[in-house]
């Protein structure tokens, strides 16, 4: 794989949104590859994240570029993520570069440690509040399967599923696509 081309998006419907991703057993030049692509999908879409099932790998990866008011800028990639502290809880606004168009407010823990490697293979500790903290939320949530709407009240849930399928019939019948997509993020205007 070409590093640094940014990769099609995948939609809400796409069945491998829905996956149990897979721990990522070596990281190796394939890996950084396809971290690279997707350092370049993220911001191709201006994301601040962006998981490895959104670019149709079913890998324990993502990455993110996120920046706030109280913290200092991260770039960084998580492989084979683990969130290990959580404490406190905030609702904030969240958007999803699968979901492009719909947005709302999700609660979240406040603060999260995350252990992973990095993309020489490093393990490293993550501490996080703020955005930061909400995005890897958001992104781990990825790998296991689970989407922001998973995280709202049915009634939300419902009229935002009805919302999708206005904007995005095509997504919302079937599955795959390679509509380009803006939108997402959680308090500014940029996504995940
Ligand atoms: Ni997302």
């Amino acid at each position: 794989m070409a590093s640094n081309e940014a990769l099609p998006l995948r939609f809400y419907g796409d069945p491998v949104l829905r996956r149990k991703a897979e721990a990522v057993p070596a990281v190796t030049d394939e890996v950084r590859a396809l971290i690279e692509s997707m350092f370049a999908t993220m911001y191709t879409e201006e994301g601040v994240g962006l998981a490895a099932p959104q670019v149709g790998r079913s890998l324990r990866v993502f990455v993110v570029d996120v920046e706030d008011e109280d913290n200092p800028r991260v770039k960084q990639a998580f492989v084979n993520p683990t969130i290990v502290e959580r404490s406190g809880e905030v609702v904030g606004e969240e958007g999803c570069l699968s979901i492009p168009g719909i947005r709302a407010d999700v609660k979240r823990y406040a603060r999260v440690v995350v252990e992973a490697l990095d993309a020489d293979g490093k393990p490293f500790r993550q501490e996080a509040e703020g955005l930061l903290a909400r995005a890897l939320q958001h992104e781990n949530d990825h790998l296991d399967g689970i989407l922001f709407l998973d995280r709202l009240g049915p009634i939300t849930r419902r009229l935002l599923e009805a919302k999708w399928k206005r904007v995005r019939p095509d997504e919302a019948a079937s599955s795959a696509s390679r509509s380009p997509a803006r939108g997402d993020t959680p308090d500014s205007a940029t996504s995940r």
